[in-house]
């Protein structure tokens, strides 16, 4: 047995530039300089989608190891003092707490980490969405490992015909299960066809049980207990060798899915495939938008990134998100654009009930008068 490498990708929007669509350039700088040389890290990446910065991080320490999440954190003040000096909006909107606690699950940032044995090539996906919430991967991810008409692999290709194993979480009541796949897809599409709640989380190949692709799927907001943003998430996604080949892997976004997120996190939008230097959403605050980062690993060494969706082939699924969001935008404040009133970030109803509540009056069959009739 080879020795293992994590992939760790850790995310904050620690400020926005300008508003919520993009971050400054001396913010990454922050960044770039509080990573590098540090010897716990074999090779880093720092990107941006949105008002996001990503952390990639490869290492020997596997998930979940405290001395990496407590370095991604220290990036992040760092971060947030720069933003603050140069009073970007929303200066460490994502650190919710002073402190660090051992583990960066549950302060704020997003975290998507997976250890694995290099292969003799290991290519690797980075997908990195802005304005929308962990359950966007759902679609995506569905059609990559279980959908025969986006993955022909499924079919021909002997290493993924025994298929794949999909790990939810319940982001309520904190649960997880597993579905075996292709024998349970109806009971995992029961659940996964609900985002708000249910995400993957992570999927394993059933022929080499060798993880294949792992999402971030905390909820800021369930853990703040009130609004900071949507969780805009990230997903690493392992191609080729018995894995989705990268064009399967990329496939999904072809045809934009509806997410919820985009202005005030309460409206639903097209997802939109971007390259990198397209990924700051302005109109609405939007669309919501997704890159893809493809690497090499070489001994851990990040080979890349190649900005996937710059490719001329996804330019047609942009204009379709285009006309979606043209479509979508022009039912204003009306459902099903805005998010139904349960899901929405931001509401004025209780005050507006509150100062309204003594004009409601029954509607209704009057009451009998004679008892039995
Ligand atoms: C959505 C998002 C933005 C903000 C909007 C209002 O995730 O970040 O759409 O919700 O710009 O922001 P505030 O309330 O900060 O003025
Ligand atoms: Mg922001
Ligand atoms: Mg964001």
């Amino acid at each position: 047995m080879g020795e293992k490498i994590t992939l760790s990708v850790i995310k904050a929007d620690v400020g926005g530039y300008v508003g919520h669509s993009s971050v400054h350039p001396k913010l990454l700088e922050t960044a770039e300089r509080s990573l590098a040389g540090n010897k716990l890290l074999i090779d880093y990446h720092v990107a941006r989608v949105g008002d996001d910065i990503n952390l990639i991080m490869t290492h020997k320490y596997g998930v979940d190891c405290p001395e990496i999440h407590h370095l991604a954190w220290n990036v992040f003040l760092n971060c947030t003092e720069t933003a603050r000096e140069l009073k970007q909006y929303g200066a460490g909107q994502d650190l919710l707490s002073d402190a660090f606690s051992g583990n960066i699950k549950g302060m704020g940032p997003g975290v998507a980490e997976m250890e694995f044995e290099e292969r003799k090539s290991e290519p690797v996906i980075i997908f990195a969405a802005d304005k929308t919430e962990p359950g966007a991967w759902n679609f995506p991810l569905y059609k990559m490992f279980a959908d025969p008409f986006n993955t022909i692999g499924l079919v021909i290709d002997p290493k993924m015909h025994e298929g794949f194993c999909f790990e939810v979480y319940d982001l309520v009541n904190n649960e997880r299960v597993e579905f075996n796949l292709p024998e349970e897809m109806y009971d995992l599409l029961v659940f996964i066809g609900a985002p708000g709640r249910y995400c993957i989380k992570s999927v394993y190949s059933r022929t080499s049980n060798e993880i294949a692709a792992v999402s971030s799927t905390q909820r800021l907001n369930l853990m703040a207990g009130r609004y900071v943003g949507k969780d805009d998430p990230v997903c690493i996604v392992r191609c080729q060798s018995g894995l989705p080949a990268v064009g399967e892997a990329l496939e999904p976004f072809a045809n934009p899915h509806l997410v919820a997120g985009w202005m005030r996190g309460s409206h639903i939008g097209p997802l939109m495939p971007v390259g990198l230097n397209d990924a700051s959403p302005t109109r609405f605050d939007g669309p919501p938008r997704v890159v893809a980062m493809g690497f090499q690993l070489a001994q851990g060494k990040l080979i890349g990134p190649k900005d996937l969706f710059a490719d001329v082939a996804f330019d047609r699924a942009r204009q379709t998100a285009n006309e979606i969001a043209n479509y979508l935008r022009s039912l204003g404040p009306f459902e099903p654009h805005r998010l139904p009133l349960e899901d929405m970030e931001y509401t004025t109803m209780p005050e507006v009930m509150s100062r309204l509540k003594h004009r409601f009056t029954r509607v209704g069959p009057k009451k009998a008068k004679v008892s039995g009739v």
